[in-house]
């Protein structure tokens, strides 16, 4: 085991760092548009040699947007399924765990709360409509339909990407616009603790299980990866359509394609990539087994 995560000091620690909506996104909260809200590594805009500076900035808030949004849609499946898993704490009366469980289903009901501002607030200021996939419930229905382990390495990987999004993206990027580095930091405190919950629920659902078990769980989990893979597609189209209604159409269909081919890649390296690579990740499924981390490592590549 590569942690000594234990739910009294996680539940300590999340108690000491929780924060108020209304002091991270406050009434007349505003966002400066003449900066980018996303992070170069995540948004990956700027070697898109067929987009005008302009357009460029446009799309990166397009996709912060989309940042947010999604993060509110993948957090209405993360909550049913943590309050699911705090049944198990009562079962073995360990009121511990379930005050810690609680407490982490409790944040991201904050967090859906939060992203939902920072909704309103975008919209305000950008003055155009952006699509998201879902609706969430039917996410929440195709996720939850898989084993609960599937589905906890799926919510595990989540949570470590946030922290290397925020710490090696968002952090120390001073060009970003405050309010939304403000908010991903913010979140990115919370979250620490979840992704050592997250830890404690994969190796409690893994106990006990045979090579052939962990194999299925992670064909599980390889579906959820495909499934959001789809949606990346998805989306990314979404965000060409917000792109052109604002700037006009691309003159051509090559640079259309090649416009929705790189950002579809960029789409897959924020939510999949940044995740699959992810060492702590990488650390707990390699401690249930090698040869599961093996087949993990075959689709690192196409998620770059
Ligand atoms: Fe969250
Ligand atoms: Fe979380």
């Amino acid at each position: 085991m590569f942690h000594d995560f234990k739910y009294k000091t996680i539940l300590a620690a999340s108690t000491r760092a929780a924060w108020q909506i209304d002091d991270v996104i406050g009434p007349g909260a505003t966002l400066d548009f003449s900066r980018p809200f996303m992070p170069e590594n995540l948004a990956r805009t700027g070697g898109l040699t067929m987009l005008r500076p302009e357009e460029k900035l446009t799309l990166n808030h397009i996709r912060a947007h989309e940042y947010l949004s999604l993060f509110g849609v993948v957090e209405e499946f993360i909550l049913p399924f943590v309050l699911d898993h705090v049944r198990d704490g009562l079962r073995e009366s360990d009121e511990v765990q379930v005050q810690a469980m609680l407490n982490f289903a409790s944040e991201e009901a904050k967090h859906i709360e939060l992203f939902k501002r920072f909704q309103q607030v975008f919209t305000e200021g950008f003055r155009r409509h952006c699509d998201i996939i879902g609706p969430p419930e039917a996410v929440a229905e195709a996720v939850l339909g898989h084993e609960p382990l599937s589905v906890a390495l799926f919510i595990l990987m989540i949570e470590w990407m946030t922290q290397s999004h925020y710490v090696d993206s968002v952090k120390d990027d001073a060009e970003l616009d405050p309010l939304f580095a403000s908010l991903l930091k913010n979140h990115w405190i919370e979250e620490a603790q979840h992704a050592k919950l997250d830890t404690l629920m994969v190796e409690a659902l893994a106990k006990g299980k045979t090579e052939a078990e962990l194999h299925a769980a992670v064909d599980g989990f390889m579906a959820i990866v495909s499934f959001f893979d789809t949606g990346c597609r998805q989306q990314a189209k979404f965000n060409l359509d917000a792109l052109e209604a604002i700037h006009g159409p691309k003159a051509s269909e090559a640079d259309r394609l090649e416009l929705l081919n790189k950002q579809h890649q960029a789409l897959r390296w924020t939510y999949l990539g940044s995740g699959l690579v992810h060492e702590k990740f990488r650390s707990t499924l390699g401690g249930l087994s090698q040869n599961q981390l093996a087949r993990i490592n075959a689709l690192v590549q196409k998620f770059r």
